[in-house]
């Protein structure tokens, strides 16, 4: 395929020999949910699980990717479009690597989700709403945020002055909200079985 002089150079190494070795699929765990709702944790929690039992993992979470990758980008909608985009961009390639992505973003709005969705085959891509209200997230406010936010000093806060769009048909919902973090984990780790993606 040539684009604008710009050749794809195809790896000696594919996909699913990667996959062979490390003896499950690659796939992307996509957690959406307000802040606070606990993706990050869960993100975590997974992959501690997976990286015990000899699973090839990376976790991407909002916060450290803007350290980064996308330092450059605020919380307009274009930026978190841009934010979303990129984030989706990279975990495809984790895919090819042969690794589980994990990402952990609030990814607020559906087209930006679908975008990703499209990038990969249907099968490559998990959807999971960390279901969590916004009543609870605000009484953790693990950041302080939500208080920040109810002053006025944060504009186009998630779920405040800026909107959140849940999955409409999401791979797995999990309630984040009133579930121990085990009982989480549980129910990704049993669809990840399921699914046949891990062992
Ligand atoms: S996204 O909307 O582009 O997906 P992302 O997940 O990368 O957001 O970053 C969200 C994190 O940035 C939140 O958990 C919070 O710590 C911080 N943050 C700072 N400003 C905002 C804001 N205006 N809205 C939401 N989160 C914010």
């Amino acid at each position: 395929m040539t684009t604008n002089n710009i050749h794809w150079h195809q790896a000696l190494i594919n996909r699913s020999d990667r996959e062979t070795r490390n003896g499950h699929r690659s796939v992307i765990l996509w957690l959406t949910g307000l802040s606070g709702a606990g993706k990050s944790t869960l993100a975590h929690a997974i992959e501690r699980r997976l990286f015990e039992i000899n699973c090839a993992t990376f976790v991407f979470d909002g916060d450290n990717v803007r350290h980064g990758l996308c330092a450059d980008l605020g919380f307009t909608q274009q930026d978190r479009t841009e934010n979303i985009r990129r984030v989706g961009e990279m975990a495809k390639l984790f895919t090819e690597a042969g690794i589980i992505a994990i990402t952990a973003f609030i990814s607020p709005i559906i087209a930006d989700r679908e975008r990703v969705r499209a990038l990969v085959a249907p099968e490559d891509f998990i959807e999971v709403y960390c279901r969590c209200t916004i009543e609870v997230c605000e009484k953790r406010d693990v950041k302080g945020l939500y208080a920040k936010a109810r002053q006025g000093l944060i504009p186009e806060f998630t779920g405040i002055s800026s909107p959140y769009e849940p999955p409409q048909n999401p791979e797995l919902s999990i309630d984040t909200g009133t579930l121990s973090l085990d009982e989480c984990v549980e129910q990704v780790l049993a669809y990840l079985n399921l699914k046949q993606i891990i062992n």
